[in-house]
């Protein structure tokens, strides 16, 4: 039976959000917060600690409270870190970023007149890989200011391994901060326990995390990080003296939470996922990339594009055509409900087999 139809409102799968129902914690902090709370500062400085949520995120994380970095979403702590470390003064400053990421990191470079250096991502069957030894000679004969590594990356969905990571910071020279973005991280695996020794033996380390993507709250507009102990004037630069947003910090803490509730909504997407690589990898010219994240990355043949275009716009679904060099026969898009999920899949059969 086909479900295709045409939805009343904008499905929005473009974006990278959360399809799905917030958890009953977060919810019910949301209704029994109290106004009056927001009447004072929540005056946690004094208690030599910026807020209770960092606090609690470094008991949860094993880290010192003093290396958490709280932000307005990984997009703000990622934007005061480039400008901290980037901002020119006697000399032009040198990021790496990969060839297919996020474009914002570029664009907040340009901000700062920093020199924004790619490094390739190579396609290799189903998934799109770092090359390690390239990035490492990169490092060698650069020697740029900030190396930025994103972890799952957008929009390619892969991954590197802890070991990865760090034979990457051993062949990093001190002069360089290494930005790690993992938004798009616990989709696959909820392991944590990296992180601490990470920010420990590399002191030029910074982690970023954000409630946006797992935990499903992008309009709170919450990230955070963790810091090595190098980019103490970054701590200086983001910290904000009178405190944060009180009932922001609550509705984060009652999410971390909930990790056990997000990891079932998690273990569904990746469910859905396996559904697109089955039926949609078994269609000529097309191609389902293994991801990590809440999206996937499919490949089509480029002639298609404009139907594509038209069904999916004739369906009120909104999905991201890539328009990159070396993507522009790609198609991100988000991981929705099961049923949103089987109309994509068959639109895009729809239209292959036309
Ligand atoms: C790779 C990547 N990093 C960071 C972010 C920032 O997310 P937020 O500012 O909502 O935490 C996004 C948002 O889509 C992203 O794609």
């Amino acid at each position: 039976m086909s479900i295709l139809n045409n939805n009343s409102v904008p499905i929005y799968l473009d974006r990278n959000e959360y399809n799905f129902e917030v958890s009953a914690l977060v919810e019910d902090v949301i209704r029994s917060f109290s106004p009056a709370e927001f009447t004072h500062y929540t005056r946690c400085f004094q208690r030599g600690i910026k807020s209770e949520l960092s606090q609690y995120i470094a008991d949860m994380y094993n880290i010192a409270e003093k290396n958490v970095i709280l932000g307005y979403g990984g997009e703000d702590i990622l934007k005061s870190v480039i400008h901290c470390f980037l901002r020119g003064g006697d000399r032009q400053r040198k990021i790496l970023i990969p060839t297919y990421s996020w474009w914002y990191y570029k664009s907040i470079a340009e901000e700062v007149n920093g020199t924004t250096l790619m490094y390739p991502l190579y396609e290799d069957g189903y998934e799109f890989k770092y090359n390690i030894p390239e990035i490492k000679c990169l490092l060698n004969k650069e020697k740029p200011d900030m190396l930025l590594l994103a972890s799952p990356n957008n929009p390619t969905g892969n991954s590197l391994t802890t070991d990865e990571i760090k034979e990457i910071l051993n062949n990093v020279g001190q002069q360089t901060i290494v930005v790690i973005d993992e938004a798009y991280t616990l989709f696959n695996t909820r392991d944590i326990s990296y992180i601490a020794p990470l920010i420990t033996e590399y002191p030029n380390l910074l982690i970023i995390r954000t409630f946006s993507k797992f935990y499903g709250l992008p309009g709170l507009r919450l990230g955070y990080a963790f810091m090595g102990e190098k980019l103490r004037p970054f701590d200086a630069y983001s910290t904000m003296y009178l405190g944060f947003n009180i009932l922001s910090e609550k509705i984060g803490i009652k999410a971390l939470q909930s990790t056990d509730f997000y990891s079932e909504k998690a273990e569904i997407m990746q469910q859905d996922k396996e559904l697109y690589k089955k039926i949609l990898n078994a269609i000529s010219g097309f191609k389902v990339y293994n991801s990590d994240a809440n999206f996937i990355l499919i490949k089509y043949p480029i002639e298609l594009k404009e139907k594509l275009q038209l069904e999916f716009a004739k369906a009120n679904i909104v999905v991201k055509f890539m328009n990159e060099e070396g993507l522009r026969s790609h198609i991100r898009i988000t991981l929705g409900t099961p049923n949103v999920n089987r109309q994509v899949i068959q639109i895009i059969e729809k239209v292959a087999a036309e």
